[in-house]
């Protein structure tokens, strides 16, 4: 409910006289819609409607950052004159009346510092939503026979998230031959959300002032050997507020293939606030049929958190992958609830169209070295994507080895294409198995428990008749005489022993 302006001039005047006299503020004024125009350093201004319902102690409402989505609030409690609340996403508010607005503090757990804004009363304009653009009707699309491995490459999100621009993306794209990863495999620069401005008279989207000329900018991404990727929504905004596809797929596929992109992620957002789940396979299809028409191979990602049993009809689209879960951050708690629940998916994974558990942290600073082993040693077992999330103009020589590992590569890349999945699990010793193309197995060994910890079992657990006649230390980059009783040896805490195992 919107109370009428005149109603909020009179609490405001009603505040106002209340704090003359002494007498406690009623968080009850709160109540109704606001707006917090937040500006931006590049593309449109933000806004985020919050809408409040308190009754004493009882406080409801969302949060609706642009129109992506309507974040219900939680853990609402009134503290004084102020009332304190947290959304998903990570955001954590506190509001207080300002007069004839609502002063704000917002805080994210990922660590940035709080910062205040004014919000005024909404106005229509804030909430509405477009009219809905019928799916079309359900078909099967032929696969576009692109990502025969699973795609690797480097994505700006995990890292720069809205620091992107084009000089992160060029000096990434050298790094990225600079340092080797190129020539271990890398090959895609990915540009996440944030690049958008808006569309032109031509219903064209345009690139914010952070990337002058993305014409330009593949060409020098391409003339380095590699490829380039970009981002949008199925939605009106994507995630952070900027300009979606919605209603402009064909444009924007033709004009991704003018500039010369070669892999969109495509992600939800505020699609979800338009269709409903039943409807969102042929959001996805629209899109995939847009990429087949747009005469350039272009990776199809579909990004929608694993919603509706994606794996079971991704490829359906034209998809070569799939998010099959919500965003990943950079900590060993995160990383874990992610990448060990991925084992009943594995039938769904192979060549063209893979289960993405989302995008690479090594290197971020939120793991150790041991861990960030255990996180990319995970991933190459899932037959994930490897796409790198941190910044490879500095990254440490440690991140780069993880990073440039060929041998742990090539049991992502392995043509089999085949996805690892859990063959024991004792207290928080898990053993995982991946069949190879050249025959034989990669068996990872992770230790999820806080002590190090003794991993044993016989030959038979990994599925082997007998005494393999060879046994590969990937990590250590080592052969190890194998043992007629089977394998035996100390895992660090949160760390892996992976092993090639013919
Ligand atoms: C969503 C996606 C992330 C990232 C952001 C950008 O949260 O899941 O990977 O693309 O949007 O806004």
């Amino acid at each position: 409910m919107i109370p009428n302006s005149n109603l909020r001039r009179a609490l405001g005047r009603l505040l106002l006289l209340s704090s003359i006299l002494a007498l406690p503020l009623r968080a009850e004024e709160v109540n109704g819609s606001w707006t917090m125009d937040q500006p931006r350093d590049a593309g449109p201004i933000l806004h985020t409607v919050i809408e409040l319902h308190q009754h004493g102690e009882n406080v409801e409402g969302s949060v609706m950052p642009n129109i992506a989505a309507e974040l219900p609030i939680r853990e609402a409690r009134v503290d004084d004159e102020d009332i304190v609340f947290r959304v998903d996403w990570g955001w954590r508010f506190r509001v207080h009346l300002d007069g004839l607005n609502l002063h704000v503090a917002v805080s994210y757990d990922q660590g940035k510092s709080e910062q205040e804004y004014t919000a005024r009363p909404s106005i229509p304009a804030d909430t509405q939503l477009p009219a809905q653009v019928a799916p079309p009707a359900l078909r099967d699309l032929p696969s576009n026979g692109l990502a025969l491995t699973p795609p690797m490459g480097w994505n700006s999100w995990n890292h720069f998230a809205e620091g992107v621009d084009d000089t992160v993306v060029r000096e990434t794209a050298d790094a990225m031959v600079s340092t080797g990863m190129a020539a271990a495999g890398y090959a895609y620069i990915n540009i996440d959300d944030t690049w958008e401005l808006d569309r032109g008279p031509d219903g064209r989207i345009r690139s914010n002032r952070k990337f002058p000329d993305m014409k330009a900018l593949a060409a020098y991404v391409h003339a380095k050997g590699l490829k380039i990727g970009i981002y949008s929504s199925p939605g009106p905004v994507t995630c952070g507020g900027y300009a979606g596809s919605y209603g402009h797929e064909e444009d924007d596929a033709k004009t991704y293939a003018e500039w010369g992109i070669d892999y969109l992620k495509y992600d939800w957002c505020s699609a979800g606030r338009l269709y409903t789940n039943d409807q969102l396979r042929r959001v996805y299809q629209r899109m995939g049929e847009a990429l087949a028409r747009s005469g350039r191979p272009i990776v199809f990602s579909l990004c929608e958190y694993g919603m509706v049993d994606v794996w079971t009809w991704g490829p359906k689209v034209g998809g070569n992958l799939w998010r099959t879960s919500g965003d990943i951050s950079d900590s060993w708690k995160s990383m874990e609830n992610i990448g060990f629940k991925q084992g009943a998916l594995a039938p769904y994974a192979g060549p063209g169209h893979w289960n993405d558990p989302d995008m690479l942290e090594v290197g971020n600073g939120g793991m150790t070295p041991t861990e960030y082993r255990t996180h990319f040693s995970l991933w190459c077992m899932l037959a994930a994507p490897l796409i790198a999330g941190n910044d490879l103009r500095t990254m440490s020589d440690d991140t780069r080895e993880i990073l440039t590992n060929r041998e742990v590569i090539a049991v992502d890349q392995d043509p089999l294409g085949r996805e690892a999945t859990r063959v024991y699990a004792r207290e928080l010793v898990e053993v995982w198995v991946k069949p190879l193309k050249a025959g034989g197995c990669a068996v990872a060994v992770f230790n999820r428990g806080r002590m190090d910890a003794v991993a044993a079992f016989p030959w038979s657990e990994v599925g082997r008749r007998e005494t393999p006649a060879s046994v590969r230390d990937l990590w250590r980059h080592a052969d190890l005489t194998p043992s007629a009783t089977g394998f035996s040896a100390r895992v660090p805490s949160h760390g892996v022993i992976l092993l090639a195992v013919r």
